[in-house]
């Protein structure tokens, strides 16, 4: 730039540039949610100011990559995309710690890391860290914003992404704006959902339901101290914010803006499905949501461009797919949101060793292909799983939906007979029967039984499940996430129940501390379990990146292979298909060449083994847990 006059007017017409390019996105939303109010005005003059005010204060660097990315807008969707997902003092310690396992995430092949919430939480149980008490803070004990802005740096010069938590639904009951409202400051208390009498929270009970029915059982919590009642759909110190206030929009977009520019790549919206209330529904995923998050995107896509929004709504098919836009909001919501019903259905298909439901509620509900987004695939997360299979899902395929969900949580915790699983129960809710389940992948696939047994066969069969599962999310569509630790196959770690803090939560016993001594051993011992998973996912990850039909933005075609225990599905690109073939059964099966060659394989090419297939006569042979991307 030749001075820096001319520089902050190129600057000041590229913001103009950015915000006619969204303005009707973001008031055309605000207008609905909040014309009606006399402050609409105010509020809508305070939020322009805002976004300039970020934009100055966006540092160049990141305004480059606005750049680069608006010329390259399928960047996220593209093969070479790959996540790994960590607690900061679990994998790493802190922020510099993170800051020199780099090269281990590189090897591995990684391109995206989510570190689990790390801004400051509320002291003492603050639900993983999803309870914060300062958005514009890290957690000490990971270390300063400074920490934070210097690892996010060494991150994106080694080709990584960063993404990070932003909770949209609450904050901690010790957040300032929390402490204002219980000390009867009333624009405070219209930041949240107060209420004097239990008249109105009982008429929404009616309707609600209860996402930790054992340990924080109901939605509101009365404050003796305040002689009023509080909405809390989570924990007693997650206070829900007040969405209808259009304040509330204002604070958090300054926020997310303010993240966006200490360099976050992808933003998690926690939560998102619980933002709007309405009187006589489960205040789940209410149409006003959607418009919260295609204006919260319209926003950012003013400021800081280049910065993504994951949204995190762990919900039926139906209504998690709008999160990735649909009508009005198509191309214009999240660019991301979990696959629920993908990792959902590999572990029913797992433990029936029959697709029929996977095919059927993939097949079903979810489009080919989305505009402007892709899923977040992955097997497991920091949280339990949820048996999101519905009545009529289960009933299309024969299957009676609350036995089918009583059997996957039996199986997974155990207790089922032949189950190879270990997993722990999560908020079993006796009035609904629901049984959610907690456990690492490994110990879920069957790990930690075989090791326990000593049988090298079950051994083997546990870690072809694994890999089977990390090959499925890589060429399913979309970032897949692998979850800290998975690549290693650690199983359960039984010691949350001996921390305070911990122990009323089995979510723990998933969230084990990353075990280096391993990482150190996989090229001494190549045959143990970790260094075979750890090969593989790499491997998979790999040949990921060499496969352009993976691409997030090629459809993804479910197909019907007429064999009860394989999943298939082809990616389609203009140039050429690739067909996926998926195994969930520990026996040998086939499957004709003929079949593979309608679907679309023009050789019979293993592109994710690199080897021919094996076939006898017109029969393709695959082994038990086989994965084939054939060319
Ligand atoms: C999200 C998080 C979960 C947390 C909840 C409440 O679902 O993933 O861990 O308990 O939000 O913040």
């Amino acid at each position: 730039m030749a001075s820096t006059s001319a520089q902050s007017a190129f600057n000041a017409r590229l913001f103009e540039k950015r915000f006619k390019r969204s303005e009707t996105d973001l008031f055309g939303m605000l207008e609905r949610l909040y014309g009606a109010r006399d402050d609409y005005g105010a509020f809508c003059a305070a939020l322009k100011d805002e976004l300039a005010a970020a934009w100055d204060a966006r540092p160049d660097d990141l305004k480059w990559c606005d750049l680069e990315r608006d010329l390259e807008p399928d960047w996220f969707q593209r093969p070479d995309m790959a996540g790994y997902v960590f607690y900061l003092d679990r994998f790493a310690g802190d922020l510099k710690g993170a800051a020199s396992k780099i090269d281990y995430l590189q090897d591995l092949g990684i391109t995206y890391v989510h570190f689990m919430p790390c801004l400051k939480p509320r002291p003492g149980d603050s639900d993983g860290g999803y309870s914060v008490m300062d958005y514009r803070a890290i957690n000490p004990a990971y270390g300063t914003m400074k920490d934070f802005e210097r690892t996010t740096k060494a991150y994106h010069e080694a080709g990584i992404s960063v993404c990070v938590d932003m909770v949209l639904n609450h904050t901690a009951k010790e957040h300032a704006w929390a402490q204002k409202a219980r000390a009867g400051d009333p624009k405070y208390q219209d930041y949240y959902l107060v209420f004097d009498d239990d008249t109105l929270p009982k008429r929404y009970e009616e309707t609600l339901v209860e996402v930790f029915p054992n340990h924080a059982p109901g939605n509101f919590t009365y404050y003796q101290d305040m002689g009023k009642w509080v909405w809390t759909t989570f924990n007693e110190h997650q206070w829900d914010l007040n969405w209808a206030n259009p304040w509330v929009f204002l604070e958090m977009t300054q926020i997310m803006l303010h993240l966006a520019n200490k360099g976050v790549d992808i933003l998690r919206f926690d939560a998102v499905a619980f933002m709007w209330k309405r009187m006589g529904t489960r205040c789940q995923s209410e149409p006003e949501v959607h418009m919260l998050l295609h204006a919260l995107r319209a926003a950012s896509r003013i400021v800081c461009p280049s910065a993504i929004h994951l949204e995190e709504a762990i919900v039926g098919p139906a209504e998690m797919l709008p999160y990735l836009g649909r009508g009005e909001h198509d191309g214009r919501e999240g660019n991301l949101a979990y696959h629920n019903s993908l990792m959902v259905q590999y572990w029913s298909a797992l433990a029936a060793r029959d697709t029929g439901l996977m095919r059927h509620v993939l097949g079903t509900h979810f489009p080919p292909i989305l505009t402007n987004a892709t899923y977040a695939t992955y097997i497991r997360c920091h949280d339990d799983i949820g048996w999101a299979v519905t009545d009529e899902d289960a009933g299309a395929v024969g299957l009676d939906g609350r036995l089918h969900r009583a059997f996957l949580s039996d199986f997974y915790e155990g207790v089922f007979p032949g189950s190879f699983s270990k997993g722990a129960l999560f908020q079993h809710n006796p009035d609904t029967g629901d049984k959610r389940i907690s456990g690492s992948f490994a110990s879920l696939a069957g790990l930690e039984r075989a090791l326990e047994a000593n049988d090298p066969a079950a051994v083997d069969t546990a870690i072809d499940r694994i890999v089977m599962g990390h090959a499925l999310i890589a060429s399913f569509g979309g970032v897949p996430l692998i979850y800290m630790g998975d690549e290693i196959a650690l199983l359960n770690d039984y010691g949350y129940k001996d921390s305070p803090d911990h122990a009323h939560d089995s979510r723990w016993v998933h969230r084990p501390r990353m075990d280096w001594s391993r990482v150190s051993a996989l090229a001494a011992s190549p045959k143990s379990p970790a260094a075979r998973v750890y090969a593989e996912t790499k491997h998979i990850l790999a040949r990921r990146r060499a496969t352009p039909e993976l691409h997030g933005g090629m459809p993804t075609i479910i197909a019907d292979t007429e064999a009860p225990e394989l999943f298939a599905f082809i990616r389609k690109s203009p140039a050429a298909s690739v067909v996926c073939i998926y195994n969930f059964s520990e026996h040998w099966t086939t499957i004709g060449r003929a079949w593979a060659e309608e679907a679309g394989a023009q050789r019979f090419w293993d592109q994710l083994s690199g080897q021919p297939v094996f076939s006898d006569g017109g029969q393709i042979k695959l082994p038990p847990y086989a994965r084939l991307w054939l060319a």
